[in-house]
């Protein structure tokens, strides 16, 4: 029925996990187009939370199929402790559920001793990466010397491969890194039973969701990261290294442009950040740590206290504009429950300029400082309101405040972390989308 992007609108941890755990419900497809365990989606529902990196959140729902493209750089060690972990909360994974491109790359333990090693010699500087290998690993695909999941099944591919790269890197290792280097035959063995245990997983994923797409079934393509850490369009080099935006749906997945029916972004009511690099909204004061506290801002995948912030409505214009979102999913609007005021950020001053837009120049983002509107906090409890008309009216003024500012449709609410504390706005472009009332019943008893 319809393909839908869905990608975050900020710096990540807007809440995609939940978002995209709901409408799984109505997809055929769940697929996961670029990043790997760098990515951290949390889900609750039955008083368990489940915690998934590389694998698309649809697995929590029995009889989808999950794709991970061949946009997505996995690290097979990491993969088989998911999948085993999972398996471990009662998730059924299997191979007819979970299908792996034979096109994504792999992260080898090189690549993980680059990404920990470089950051250590930059220092103050650093990237503040998640330290699983994920720049490394996409610089190899580039540079041509790469190794996919698909030549985990075949063994001389496999040993040429490694023993190529190992003299490049196993020399930077001991010479620029000083640690150890790697045993070729010790990594051979170890990737060949990765390969055996994976086999069964490993197809070309674009022929399946093209199939898909031909047949009229319904597809969420599931984003990580966010647009402000996308490697072309985010805060470069403060950014992730792979392209987050909705458009590498089509790349990270093997199907053309005009296969997309909506992009939907998700919108956390405040912003946060992990690790370094700009964040003009940011607060370094009591309010950033009720923020942290109330939101639970807390990095899924490393456990890093987030850097909080102000909603900042340039950032979410040019994810608007870079992604072309056609409605977005506002998230933790009960975080905002409690504050007597908020501040939107609607530009920057910078030097004599105000900037309506956000800037590309490094230089700049350090030197600006953000414009704020002050509106009047709603003092009440949104936490699990279900029904948009319960909002209290102050809260809705906010929402319509953004609607208007970012001038685009809201399709749906969060209010808590489990899945029924979501509002569904009426006769949104999503409900059009998927030609489906959303029912909150279902939802419920999922
Ligand atoms: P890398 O993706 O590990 O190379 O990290 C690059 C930057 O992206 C760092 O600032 C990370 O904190 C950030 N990052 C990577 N994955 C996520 C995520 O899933 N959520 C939020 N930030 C992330």
């Amino acid at each position: 029925m319809a393909n839908i992007v869905i990608v975050g609108s900020q710096w990540g941890d807007e809440g995609k996990g939940k978002i995209v755990d709901i409408l799984s419900e109505y997809a055929d497809i769940v697929a996961r187009f670029q990043g790997g365990h760098n990515a951290g989606h949390t889900v609750c529902f039955d008083n368990k939370k489940y915690i998934l990196h590389a694998i698309p959140t649809g697995i929590l729902h029995p009889k989808k199929t999950c794709i991970i493209g061949n946009g997505v750089v996995v690290d097979p060690a990491a993969l088989i402790q998911e999948i085993e972990e999972l398996k471990g909360l009662g998730v059924e994974i299997n191979s007819s559920n979970l299908r792996i491109s034979k096109r994504a790359h792999l992260i080898m333990p090189y690549h993980r001793a680059f990404d920990l090693g470089r950051e250590d010699k930059k220092g103050e500087s650093k990237i503040g990466t998640t330290g699983r290998g994920i720049g490394p690993s996409y610089e190899d695909k580039v540079a041509r010397m790469g190794l996919c999941a698909g030549d985990l099944l075949f063994e001389e591919t496999l040993r040429t491969g490694l023993q190529n790269n190992l003299q490049e890197k196993n020399f930077i290792l001991e010479n620029f890194f000083h640690t150890s280097n790697l045993a070729l035959d010790e990594l051979l063995d170890r990737y060949k039973s990765y390969g055996d245990r994976l086999k069964s997983h490993l197809s070309d994923t674009s022929i399946i969701i093209n199939q898909a797409i031909a047949a009229g079934k319904t597809i969420i393509c599931e984003g990580a990261q966010g647009t402000m850490l996308d490697v072309d369009h985010g805060t470069y080099p403060f950014v992730t290294s792979s392209n987050c935006v909705s458009a590498q749906a089509c790349i990270g997945l093997g199907f053309g442009p005009k296969c997309i029916d909506g992009v939907m972004g998700v919108v956390k009511a405040y912003t946060t950040r992990v690790g370094n690099g700009p964040f003009p909204t940011e607060l370094k004061d009591k309010i950033g740590d009720k923020l942290r506290e109330a939101g639970k801002e807390y990095g899924a995948t490393t456990g890093r206290p987030r850097r909080c912030g102000w909603l900042d409505v340039a950032v979410l214009r040019h994810a608007i504009r870079v992604n072309g979102l056609q409605t977005i999913a506002l998230t933790k609007l009960d975080v905002l429950d409690h504050l007597k005021s908020l501040k939107i950020c609607t530009g920057y001053k910078w030097r004599s300029e105000i900037l309506r837009e956000f800037p590309a120049e490094i230089q700049v983002l350090n030197e600006l400082t953000p414009v704020y509107e002050e509106i009047d906090g709603w003092e009440d409890v949104t936490h699990g309101i279900e029904y948009y008309e319960d909002l209290p009216q102050k809260t809705k003024d906010y929402v319509n405040r953004l609607r208007d500012l970012l001038d685009i449709d809201i399709s749906m609410i969060s209010t808590g972390y489990e899945r029924e504390k979501t509002i569904f706005v009426p006769d949104s472009l999503l409900s059009q989308w998927l030609n489906v009332t959303i029912d909150k019943k279902l939802i419920s008893s999922l």
